[in-house]
């Protein structure tokens, strides 16, 4: 695509920023006050400097489509998330180039999407039931610790059918300290590749290679067995490229790496932010508390049971309108690109906010306001395409939506069963935007138990909410 003379001075506005050092300090510093900073002062798109770099803020549907889709093969994951990604997820799905991940794409997301999900739903309810199970009543738990905890373990039975919590596994220990590895890397305040051999790479590096060690030893384990488990792991091990020939051991360790990665931290903050802000809004939770007794009791939700439990899906879904756990994504421009009248030089880099788009007062009106009516399914299909962006969008958009979802919507109504939580007086969370949009030093919740009655006996709804914050 040519770019028009008129169209070539064209180059989207920028953010007034310190000498020389631009907005470096700004971003380190409070990244998502800078993004929303760049859309009210220079528009859809406009442009703030970093480490001597301009990126550019695109922020709005027009662009999402623009940019993400319609010319989605003009714009690649950027060089600094390859390589920082990459010593973990090798050449795996979310860092793949285009070209890599045209063809895996391909062959993993038909049976993805469907991947086993009456077990998900039934894995996702005893896990989220026996984390709850453990807490007792009065007490204080860090509501983010659990989450990440109740999350690995639907992960590691989705992917690998195990128990990778359990002390003993060689594996989940391989992969935790792998995570560790990861996030310190992604919280230094300068960011060094592992190449640099700091204390904390290295610690990397050996976390690195023992994940390589246990993952190989339990992928010929596997192998050996005669009756294989219907998961993930085997998904790919039986996925055959065109030509009919069988990912590598390498592939198969890359792609199943990138499933854990994400598949975990995000799903436990989104569901960590939807703690939070039911207990912060009484009356939102106590119409889900009623929507669970209602329709559940005290029996397991099962996968049909989901339909009937439209408010608490809604209440996930605003969660991460308000705390999107990927709170911004980046794209690099292989070449000189035009969108929407703007010129883009090659090598641009091009940043979405899914924070500050779902802020739009125009698609989400008084946007500050925590209301899970939103996505009613008749408002739902009001919004525009691609206001609601938490997944991304576009040949890259996340292969895991549905999931996701699906564990959301099972981890919120099987804790609901449970347990009541109430926010703590003088706690305030504050975002800490690093890997994901986490509260900073974690989330203590006070926890109520409850006993719901069999579900035929229950009232159909409950007045008022019974785990108001002590400070309500
Ligand atoms: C609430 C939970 C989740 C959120 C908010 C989320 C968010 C995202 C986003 C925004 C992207 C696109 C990034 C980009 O375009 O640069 C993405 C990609 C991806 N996600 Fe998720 N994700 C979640 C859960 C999961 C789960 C459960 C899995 C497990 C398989 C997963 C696996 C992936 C993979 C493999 C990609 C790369 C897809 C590709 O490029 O083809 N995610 N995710």
């Amino acid at each position: 695509m040519a770019i028009s003379s008129a169209v070539r001075d064209q180059s989207p506005p920028r953010l007034k920023g310190r000498a020389v050092i631009g907005n470096t300090w700004e971003f380190k510093q409070d990244r998502l006050a800078l993004f929303s900073r760049t859309f009210e002062q220079c528009g859809d798109l406009g442009a703030y400097k970093v480490a001597g770099q301009y990126m550019y803020l695109a922020n709005s549907v027009e662009l999402v489509h623009e940019i993400l889709i319609k010319n989605g093969a003009a714009f690649e994951k950027t060089e600094r998330f390859r390589a920082f990604g990459r010593p973990l997820l090798g050449d795996g799905l979310l860092t793949a180039s285009n070209e890599v991940h045209k063809r895996n794409r391909r062959i993993i997301q038909p049976r993805f999407r469907t991947a086993a999900v009456k077990t998900s739903v039934d894995v996702a309810a005893r896990v989220a039931g026996e984390v709850a199970g453990a807490w007792s009543e009065g007490q204080v738990v860090d509501v983010r610790r659990e989450m990440v905890k109740v999350v690995l373990g639907v992960v590691g039975r989705n992917l690998f059918s195990r128990d990778i919590l359990g002390e003993a596994d060689e594996l989940g220990n391989a992969l935790t300290d792998a995570i560790h590895g990861f996030d310190s890397q992604a919280s230094a305040l300068i960011p060094l590749t592992i190449e640099w051999p700091t204390p904390a790479n290295l610690r990397y590096r050996r976390a690195i290679e023992r994940l390589e060690r246990s993952f190989h030893a339990f992928l010929a384990e596997r192998r050996a067995q005669a009756d294989r488990p219907d998961d993930w792991l085997n998904l790919l091990m039986e996925a055959r490229h065109e030509d009919g020939t069988p990912l590598s051991d390498r592939q198969i360790r890359d792609e199943a790496l990138n499933m854990f990665m994400p598949g975990h931290e995000t799903t436990a903050t989104a569901l960590t932010w939807s703690l939070h802000l039911l207990a912060k809004h009484p009356d939102c939770y106590a119409r889900l508390l009623a929507e669970v007794d209602e329709v559940l009791g005290d029996r397991p939700v099962v996968l049909d049971d989901l339909p009937r439990l439209p408010y608490t899906l809604q209440v996930f879904k605003e969660a991460m309108r308000l705390y999107p756990p990927v709170y911004y994504f980046s794209r690099q421009a292989t070449r000189e690109v035009e969108v929407l009248g703007h010129r883009l030089p090659a090598g641009a880099t091009v940043v979405f906010s899914p924070y500050v788009l779902h802020r739009r007062a125009d698609y989400y009106p008084d946007p500050e306001r925590f209301d899970p009516d939103r996505f009613a399914p008749e408002r739902e299909e009001q919004l525009p395409r691609h206001a609601y962006l938490p997944f991304g969008a576009g040949h890259r958009v996340c292969i895991g939506n549905h999931h996701a979802l699906l564990n959301g919507h099972v981890v919120l109504a099987a804790l609901a069963q449970r347990v009541g939580l109430a926010n703590l007086p003088g706690h305030t969370p504050v975002t800490d935007p690093m890997v994901t949009l986490r509260p900073k030093d974690g989330l203590p919740m006070r926890v109520t138990r409850r006993a719901p009655a069999p579900a035929t006996a229950r009232p159909v709804a409950a007045e008022g909410c019974p785990f108001r914050a002590e400070s309500d």
